[in-house]
């Protein structure tokens, strides 16, 4: 396929495939000739809310065929393409930055690392008893590309993993969604790693935290809204949250999250770490060669009709 290319990194151009014009676009005002694109990769953001100029040039490209986005969630795009347009995303490209920060998240909440943190600038020594998460039981709900990378780091701390996905897969040990009243009461830590949409909106919520046992931890990389915020302010600190993404995102300064006992968050970082340009960059000088050569594309979440 030929036209152009509107993508965010240099090596792309250099590398650019025969037949295909590539043209660099970071973010901010829009790039000339816009009716010329036919392939746009939306530049990296990740924790961008509504729509921004990123998103609003989308418009204003009557040629595209392929919108690709380099983060695993789509939803910010659903509502901004025609039919025909083909949309890719970035599944893989986050798995082993996630997972980690879905580990970082586990293992501070167990061992308390912000209370340590915060005594320290006190200058206060203060042990206490504590919680491990060797021996816990964690699910992972939502066992896609992520949870099985989250999967692969929790086995060595010495943890059993209860996989649960939008179906049962008996073949792979994965459960139904379904399934969660039956599961939930007999684990420790819950792994939120969903795609939002309209059946994960609120999937998290009070009839799932009643049915969690004292102190259980719930850790929340998927999206803030597969969350619901006031359930987990309804606990109260009987069950802990670790958060990298909150509903609202972010926090207004004056939200109760902020001071919500047992609530520990990071600001929406667990995707972009070094881990990932790398993998992003490759990713994208393979896309773009598969586009060049007319080759089925990788990632497609939704075909172009
Ligand atoms: N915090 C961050 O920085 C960050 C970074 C990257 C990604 N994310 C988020 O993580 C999400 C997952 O990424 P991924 O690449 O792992 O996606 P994926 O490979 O598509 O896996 C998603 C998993 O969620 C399951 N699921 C979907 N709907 C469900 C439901 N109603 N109930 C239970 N499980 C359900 C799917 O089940 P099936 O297998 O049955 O389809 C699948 O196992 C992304 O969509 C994005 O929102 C966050």
């Amino acid at each position: 396929m030929g036209g152009r290319a509107l993508v965010q990194w240099g090596q792309n151009r250099d590398n650019a495939p025969d037949g295909l014009h590539v043209d660099l676009y970071a973010g901010g005002p829009a790039p000339a000739e816009l009716n010329e694109v036919t392939f746009y990769q939306v530049p990296y953001a990740p924790s961008t809310q509504g729509v921004d100029e990123r998103l609003e040039i989308i418009g204003r490209m009557p040629r595209l065929r392929v919108l690709q986005l380099v983060s695993a969630g789509y939803d910010q795009v659903l509502g901004l393409i025609p039919d025909h347009v083909t949309l890719c995303n970035g599944r893989g490209l986050h798995d082993a930055s996630t997972a980690e920060h879905a580990l970082a998240l586990v293992l501070a909440a167990q061992r308390e690392l912000p209370r340590w943190a915060i005594d320290q600038r006190e200058h206060r020594w203060a042990p206490a008893p504590q919680r491990s998460l060797a021996d816990s039981r964690v699910m992972i709900l939502g066992y896609g590309s992520i949870g099985r990378a989250i999967e692969r780091r929790l086995l060595p701390f010495e943890t059993e993993v209860v996989r649960v996905a939008s179906r049962p897969r008996p073949e792979e040990d994965v459960h139904g969604v379904d399934e969660l009243p039956a599961l939930l009461p007999g684990v420790d830590i819950v792994v939120l790693v969903t795609p939002l949409n309209e059946a994960t909106r609120g999937l998290f919520g009070a009839s799932e935290f009643a049915l969690l046992r004292d102190d259980a931890l719930v850790v929340n990389v998927g999206r803030g809204a597969v969350l619901d915020t006031d359930a987990l302010l309804a606990q109260n600190g009987r069950v802990r949250a670790a958060l990298d993404v909150t509903d609202p995102e972010p926090p207004p300064v004056d939200h109760p999250l902020w001071e919500a006992p047992g609530v520990y968050f990071t600001p929406h970082v667990a995707g972009g770490s070094t881990a990932f340009y790398p993998r992003a960059r490759a990713f994208m000088d393979a896309q773009l060669g598969r586009w060049a050569a007319g080759e089925p594309l990788a990632n497609v979440v939704r075909p172009g009709r």
